[in-house]
């Protein structure tokens, strides 16, 4: 496993989506009401580009005329033919058992914990001489 850093956290505010490269690879970025999510762009049905596909939750009944939308924000549905994947797991709610998106371990770190410090600029000796400034190189 390797890691990757994509980009700043401020450009994946709550509520936005963003397609990257890494690898090769096209994985789309999730931030739905602050929970991160990392998917392959590559619907397991037929190979849509998934991450433009709506993000919802899960419709559920008792019987006509009583409809809930469950789980909001936590499935992703196809722009193809409208499956709906877990966006957690990767998961497909169609078929559960043999299809699943590739999902990917994303998280935020602090830039800090990113490289290791100290960091040490180049510098050199200053002095001043009457009305001059004189720098050693
Ligand atoms: S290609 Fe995604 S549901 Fe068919």
């Amino acid at each position: 496993m390797s890691r990757h850093v994509v980009c700043p956290a401020a450009e994946l505010p709550p509520g936005t989506r963003k397609v990257v490269v890494i690898d090769g690879r096209e994985i789309g970025l999730f931030n739905v009401e602050g929970r991160l999510h990392a998917l392959l762009n590559r619907c397991p049905h037929g190979g849509a580009a998934i991450c433009s596909g709506v993000v919802t939750g899960l419709s559920q009944s008792s019987g006509p005329g009583d409809y809930r939308l469950e789980r909001r924000g936590e499935f992703l549905r196809c722009p193809w033919h409208g499956w709906e994947f877990d966006m957690a797991t990767g998961q497909s709610w169609c078929d559960p058992r043999r299809t699943r998106v590739r999902s990917f371990e994303v998280r935020r770190e602090t830039g800090g914990d990113l490289v290791m410090g100290p960091y040490v600029a180049e510098r050199y000796h200053v002095t001043v001489e009457d009305t001059y400034i004189v720098v050693d190189l």
